[in-house]
């Protein structure tokens, strides 16, 4: 099956339908992976991370086992994202390195999955340049991996497998979850939002809530499981629970999750436009429910965001970034930012500083405007060069990062609650974790105390991380 622009646009009044048996295994494909090895490399987003977990396990339920090593690999798979033309390029260039690897072994299977591979366009240029694929499956065919795989090493020939449907929520997919004490959760699928700039509603499908009493049960799994920190994960939390039509939203979850006495709660991503008093409320009353909001302003212009179809305006995401600070003065507040927006005139590159002078951000991922085929906004008209988009991202940069080491400042000599994570990547005599804010701090301490949450006095701040010990 191909993916359709045309069908991956379409909403209807269809119903979601949950499906707790869709994934099912047969002794053939169980044993499909004996003696052979998977490599997954993932691209993008905490979604594409939480899928890449999911086709683990999957993958571990046909025998294969995992390998840090491409080179070592009998199935290399790449969870790919196609959020800008740069992620897309990633993964080309990644496939012209190791497609010399089939030609010493023929066995060989190299996969695409994720964001990328919904786009019509990219399936058209595999199917062109990249025949010697061998299976292309969707972000609504990954419960079908192992029906997928099965074909793939029968026929020897390209499986793509990839649907542009509206979409269902399957229940029965099992998860290999990278850390022991922090967890993903999916509460929804997809998104309605239709970003004008924005291909997540096309390659994710519309808008599905979990019901509740799912993503409750996954807590109270976790936590007989040792974890610390849940992240409630979706495309547009703040809409969470609109399409399940029982007068049940965002702050109830939270709420409920709260009860639950899971020590950490995190959500991400918000969208101003449905973010409401009542949620503020509910996120400031429990302690449990974390002091971080990554709230995306995306431009500081109305006239871009209007263009940008975002539904408010500059001083509509300032009221609410202020009523946020108000209602908790510890929380940190973190942001992205699009540059180069068709047309952005230099005005209104300026409003966009302006609410960033305002608001000091505690940090923001910035992008340069990636055109993306199919959206609306890669056909509006742009004059405005490339040269001049990269001036302004640099000129953005460089106040962001001014907010961000100021932020950082203010905890200096501080003690904060860090969830140690492991070893620092970069210095493993030192351990690392977030602080209830989300700020990266690595930690002078024991190995005991990871997997806890400990008190750390913050030593030294940089622009991205800090550094700390624990104390008692
Ligand atoms: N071009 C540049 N940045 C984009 N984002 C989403 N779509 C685009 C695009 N076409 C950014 C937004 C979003 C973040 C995940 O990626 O800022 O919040
Ligand atoms: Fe995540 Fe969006 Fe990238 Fe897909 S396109 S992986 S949803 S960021």
């Amino acid at each position: 099956m191909m993916p359709s622009l045309k069908d991956a646009r379409k909403r209807s009044s269809k119903q979601v339908l949950i499906k707790d048996h869709a994934y099912k295994l047969t002794d053939i494909q169980k044993q499909l992976g004996v003696n052979k090895k998977f490599f997954i490399k993932t691209y993008g987003c905490q979604m594409n991370e939480h899928d890449s977990e999911n086709i683990k396990a999957i993958l571990e339920d046909m025998s294969f086992e995992q390998t840090d090593d491409y080179m070592n690999a009998d199935l290399i798979l790449l969870n790919t994202c196609s959020i800008r033309e740069n992620a897309n390029n990633k993964v080309f260039g990644f496939l012209g390195r190791i497609k010399n690897l089939k030609e010493k072994k023929p066995n060989l299977i190299i996969g695409l999955c994720g964001c990328m591979v919904q786009e019509e366009v990219v399936i058209n240029k595999i199917l062109d340049k990249y025949k010697w694929l061998d299976l292309v499956f969707g972000t609504h065919n990954i419960h079908e991996l192992p029906q997928v795989l099965e074909k793939t090493i029968k026929d020897k020939t390209l499986q793509i497998e990839v649907m542009s449907i509206e979409g269902d929520i399957i229940e029965n997919v099992p998860v290999k979850r990278d850390s022991k004490y922090k967890a993903w959760i999916n509460i929804m699928y997809g998104c309605d939002k239709f970003c004008t700039y924005c291909i997540v509603p096309y390659t994710r499908g519309k808008q599905r809530s979990r019901k509740p009493e799912y993503i409750l049960n996954e807590v109270k799994e976790l936590i007989k499981e040792g974890y610390q920190e849940v992240t409630l994960l979706g495309q547009n939390v703040n809409a969470y629970g609109k399409d399940l039509n029982i007068n049940y939203g965002l702050e109830n979850l939270l709420e409920d999750v709260a009860k639950t006495k899971i020590p950490r709660i995190r959500f991400v991503t918000s969208h101003p436009w449905d973010f409401t008093d009542n949620m503020i409320k509910i996120i400031a009353k429990y302690d449990n429910i974390m002091p971080h909001i990554h709230l995306p302003l995306q431009s500081g212009s109305s006239e871009i965001l209007k263009k940008m179809g975002r539904r408010y305006t500059k001083e509509q995401y300032i009221d609410l970034f202020t009523k946020i600070k108000q209602a908790m003065p510890y929380s940190s507040i973190t942001t992205d930012i699009i540059v180069g927006f068709p047309n952005e005139t230099e005005e209104d590159f300026k409003e966009t500083l302006d609410v960033v002078e305002k608001c000091k951000f505690d940090s923001a991922f910035t992008f340069i405007f990636s055109k993306r085929e199919g959206t609306p906004a890669a056909k509006m008209e742009d004059k405005i060069s490339i040269d001049e988009k990269n001036k302004r991202l640099q000129k953005l940069n460089t106040l962001v990062n001014k907010y961000s080491k100021l932020a950082n400042d203010s905890y200096l000599n501080k003690v904060v609650p860090v969830l140690i994570e492991g070893y620092s990547e970069k210095n493993n005599q030192y351990l690392m974790g977030y602080t209830d804010t989300m700020k990266l701090v690595n930690v002078k301490g024991n190995v005991t105390d990871i997997g806890k949450i400990v008190n750390v006095k913050i030593t030294d701040v940089k622009t991205w991380s800090m550094d700390g010990e624990v104390v008692e």
